[in-house]
């Protein structure tokens, strides 16, 4: 039987990229692209990375929804650590040519069931172990136990080394892990909220962001982004590469965004935590001099679209001076988003209804 055709479906072009689209509610945060401000549950951003430590901004951004002090957070997280090495052994088993990023999200879908308040501690203290023992294993390492007493930015960095970390890192890696923390309905976000108002566990929706935030145009960029940066090596070949990637109809990894039309504010976050690292990092003045050559010539070759300097040109930079390995900049990007994640899950499940948008069918009709 052949079904009447909707008049107002066959009629509706759909808005490409849902650009402009409100698809949610939500106290979590907030991005005004205009004015390149984001606040998260009513602090500017500027205002929690690098002023509060990671564990304090995850429960300002929980509150209403995970209800725990700093502090019993802190210790949560910890043990949260220690029950996720228990997975150590099915990485170990994992075949060679997963991922990094695929071993930790083997390691997501293995963790226990947990009510979902529960799974959002479970699960944002078990990804940095998940992502240090897979960096250990696929480089021929052993993992490394966590140490419970430490905040996640100090355990974190001494389970990748093997090292107590300088205190210089471990804040410019907290800054970075706050800075991260949440950033409305970007398409991962979406993907979450999207896989929660199935009513699937929390665990289903993580896994799908993590997939929606491995590509490219997410949070795939700033790997590439210090390829960009070693592949141009030097202030005076900044203009001939860019202008040649350009020609090619390349995109510059680190520039340009959805929703901000002028500078991402958390480019300017990171990059204020390079000072905590020192002045002696000759990366810095050549990323700096990339920036502004390619911030010319995107002006010159998009005049009616404002590309300017995003999250990920920063990230690059800032993680690479603290000496992580690009193989782990999206990983460290989903760890740092995971709180953000699961607190759009909880939303969802408490106030949303099932996401089923139409489509506008284009294609042939029965006879
Ligand atoms: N370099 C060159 N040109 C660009 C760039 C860029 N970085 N970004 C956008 N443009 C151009 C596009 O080619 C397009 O040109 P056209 O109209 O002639 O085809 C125009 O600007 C508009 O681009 P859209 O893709 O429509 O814009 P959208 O809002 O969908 O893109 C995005 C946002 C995907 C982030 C884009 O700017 C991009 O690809 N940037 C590079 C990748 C990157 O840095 N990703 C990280 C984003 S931050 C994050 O997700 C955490």
């Amino acid at each position: 039987m052949t079904e009447v055709p909707n008049p107002a479906h066959m009629t509706q072009d759909p808005i490409a990229g849902l650009e402009g689209i409100v698809a949610a509610t939500t106290s979590l945060s907030d991005v005004d692209g205009e004015e390149g401000l984001l606040i998260l549950r009513g602090c500017k951003i500027e205002d929690l990375a690098g002023e509060v430590p990671f564990e304090q901004a995850v429960a300002h951004l929980w509150q209403g929804l995970v209800d725990t002090d700093p502090h019993a957070l802190r210790l949560a997280f910890g043990e949260a650590r220690i029950a996720a090495f228990a997975l150590v052994p099915l990485l170990e088993s994992a075949p060679e040519k997963l991922s990094i990023y695929e071993r930790m999200q083997l390691g997501l879908s293995a963790l226990p069931q947990n009510t979902e308040r529960d799974a959002a501690i479970a699960i944002t203290g078990a990804l940095p172990v998940l992502l240090a023992a897979s960096y250990r294993l696929a480089s021929g390492q052993r993992a490394l136990a966590p140490d419970s007493s430490l905040p996640a930015a100090a355990d974190l960095l001494r389970m990748l080394t093997g090292e107590t970390p300088p205190a210089s890192r471990v804040d410019a890696l907290d800054r970075y892990l706050v800075t991260i923390l949440d950033h409305g309905l970007n398409a991962s976000t979406f993907t979450a909220r999207v896989i929660a108002s199935t009513q699937a566990d929390m665990k289903h929706a993580l896994l799908g962001a993590m997939g929606a935030l491995s590509g490219p145009l997410h949070g795939g960029a700033p790997g590439p982004v210090l390829d960009m940066i070693d592949a141009i090596g030097a202030p005076e070949n900044a203009e001939t590469w860019i202008s040649g990637a350009l020609a090619r109809k390349e995109r510059l990894m680190g520039f340009g965004h959805r929703i901000y039309r002028t500078r991402d504010p958390r480019a300017d976050v990171l990059k204020a935590g390079l000072r905590l690292l020192g002045n002696d990092n000759p990366k810095v003045g050549l990323a700096e001099d990339i920036e502004r050559a390619a911030l010319a010539a995107l002006k010159k070759a998009k005049p009616d679209r404002p590309l300017d300097t995003n999250v990920e040109f920063y990230t690059a930079v800032l993680l690479d001076a603290i000496g992580i390995d690009r193989s782990l900049f999206t990983p460290l990007f989903a760890t740092g988003r995971t709180p953000g994640w699961c607190a759009h899950v909880l939303e969802q499940q408490r106030n949303g209804k099932l996401i089923r948008p139409a489509s506008h069918y284009v294609g042939p009709m029965p006879e």
